[in-house]
């Protein structure tokens, strides 16, 4: 019991003392997994379902957010949920890809390398000992959709605007979740019946009506890579210093024009995590 308590209390303080840097909240993360699932070929679609574990039932959404709940027990993972730049709107892996004891590769880029490097053994079969490919999904599927969310490529003063303190309507939060979370959910709210498969639904919807030209670049990478995270950062710390920051400074009340002119980049966002895993996962297992 006494031993319980104790962790109990250590849990709690370590919250506490740590807020959770987490990227898109679940709604996010689910969404983004949604749309990859819908967008994989059958081998892609075949081998996901062999490595989901058992209590997703082949829905890749339902543990999107896994690495978020083992970010304590893994702590080595905490840095691959994010980036840091110098305070500048741009990014460049060397410079900026590491964790903060400045191990380089350490960083959300990195990870997704990482994983897709791992996954790429599930054929060979040879390797398949070394690494948990089941984790390997997870935390690509994670790492893919935290990329994309602006304030996971931020700045390191602000630690991705998790020091911002600001007021969504009435409520005080950190810049960074209002990014993560409060936007999403005020249109859930709004505009989609509290509902995350209403938003999945829009979502799609504007993939297939209004961004059907732009799919092929999304998917693409130079070089015939597998997958290209240098190119979603880039993005990401331009769509964070256009949008995020952008009349967001500390105390500010954010409400209707911030909402209603973000919400079209979370949307573009999420799309583009959601696409982009497709593709990465479609290329991984051929
Ligand atoms: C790569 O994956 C392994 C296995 O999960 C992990 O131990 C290592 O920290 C990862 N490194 C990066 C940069 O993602
Ligand atoms: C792979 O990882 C998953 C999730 O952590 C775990 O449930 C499973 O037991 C692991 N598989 C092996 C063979 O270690
Ligand atoms: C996405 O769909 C909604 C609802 O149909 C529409 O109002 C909005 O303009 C679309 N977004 C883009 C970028 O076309
Ligand atoms: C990319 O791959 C295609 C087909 O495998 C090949 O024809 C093309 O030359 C490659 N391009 C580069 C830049 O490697
Ligand atoms: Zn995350």
């Amino acid at each position: 019991m006494g031993y319980r308590c104790i962790n109990l209390l250590t849990i709690v303080s370590l919250l506490l003392l740590f807020p959770v840097i987490n990227g898109w909240g679940i709604d996010g993360h689910l969404t983004v997994c949604r749309i990859a699932q819908s967008r994989l070929s059958e081998a892609a679609a075949d081998a996901v379902k062999q490595l989901l574990p058992e209590y997703a039932g082949n829905d890749l959404g339902s543990v999107c957010s896994w690495a978020d709940e083992v970010r304590f027990r893994f702590h080595w993972s905490a840095p691959l949920h994010f980036i840091n730049t110098p305070d500048v709107c741009n990014y460049k892996y060397t410079r900026d890809c590491e964790d903060d004891t400045g191990e380089k590769g350490r960083c959300v880029a990195g990870a997704i390398n990482n994983y897709t490097t791992q996954l790429l053994t599930y054929n060979s079969g040879s390797s398949q000992a070394d690494n948990n490919l089941t984790e390997a999904l997870l935390f690509l599927s994670h790492f893919m959709g935290d990329i994309h969310q602006p304030l996971h490529v931020g700045f390191a003063s602000d630690k991705g605007g998790n020091t911002i303190d600001v007021h969504w309507y009435r409520r005080k939060q950190v810049l960074h979740h209002i990014w993560d979370a409060s936007i999403i959910e005020t249109a859930e709210e709004r505009l989609y019946n509290s509902n995350v498969d209403d938003l999945v639904d829009a979502v799609q919807k504007n993939i297939t009506n209004d961004w059907a030209d732009l799919i092929p670049r999304w998917e693409t990478c130079s070089l015939n890579k597998t997958t290209c995270p240098d190119i979603y950062a880039s993005e990401g710390i331009k769509a964070a210093c256009d949008w995020a920051y952008k009349g967001a400074t500390e105390g500010t009340v954010l409400e209707d024009d911030y909402f209603i002119s973000r919400l079209p980049i979370v949307k573009l966002r999420l799309a583009q995590g959601g696409v982009r895993l497709a593709a990465t996962l479609n290329r991984i297992f051929q």
